[in-house]
């Protein structure tokens, strides 16, 4: 449906601070999740409401709430450095898993865990993983939730390459794709170009 790369001076300084290479495993953990959860509030900002009457110290009101369950589906691992920052924002979100990860020399996904709430068939669901590369894990990832019910999902990711979006915008073109970055392109080892190098490890303190 749309690309979306959010503007926004706060998201552009953190995103600096996650692409140094000296930024250590703290504050790269940190400014990610403070990146999720400042897009989490411009993606939700059209999230369904509806009227509900309830009662404040003065006097009974209808007010508004949120209409729909919201799922956060992180892809494992680095997608967990996202789940925190937009958990703080929507309290009532759900989590589901999926565990992927690219062999390093073909970098085709592998699928090795899922877990997912029922609430994924009705609700709005977030995907989130900071990299999207060649796009493979991403297209793989939306198959699944497809596969098990999904009808309303977004992809949340930081860093973007251009083959990446296309590659998922082809094989997925009723999603919504949401990115705090586009960048130029892929290196030879499928790594995004200038982007922040090996995010898992970065944000676990990995290798
Ligand atoms: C990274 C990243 C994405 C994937 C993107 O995960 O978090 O899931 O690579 O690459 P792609 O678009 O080419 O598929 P990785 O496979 O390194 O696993 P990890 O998060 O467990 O480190
Ligand atoms: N996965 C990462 O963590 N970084 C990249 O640049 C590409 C895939």
């Amino acid at each position: 449906m749309a690309v979306v790369i959010l503007n926004h001076a706060l998201v552009s300084h953190k995103m600096t601070n996650i692409r140094k290479k000296d930024t250590n495993t703290k504050d790269f953990y940190q400014n990610v999740n403070e990146i999720a959860g400042l897009m989490a509030y411009e993606i939700s900002r059209d999230f369904p409401l509806k009227d509900v009457q309830i009662e404040t110290p003065i006097t009974k009101t209808v007010q508004k709430e949120l209409a729909c369950d919201i799922v956060i589906v992180p892809i494992l691992r680095a997608g967990m450095g996202m789940v925190e920052g937009i958990r703080n924002l929507i309290p009532t979100a759900k989590v589901g898993f999926i565990g992927m990860y690219r062999d390093e020399e073909t970098l085709e996904p592998h699928e090795y865990f899922c877990k997912l709430p029922e609430t994924i068939k009705t609700g709005i669901t977030l995907l989130v993983d900071p990299m999207l590369a060649t796009g493979g894990s991403a297209v793989a990832a939306v198959n699944l939730l497809k596969q098990k019910g999904a009808t309303n999902i977004k992809y949340v990711g930081l860093v973007g390459a251009p083959e990446g979006v296309k590659t998922l915008e082809d094989a997925h073109p009723d999603i919504d794709i949401y990115l705090a970055a586009l960048d130029e392109k892929l290196n030879s080892k499928g790594y995004i170009v200038p982007g922040l190098g090996d995010c898992g490890d970065r944000l676990f303190g990995t290798k």
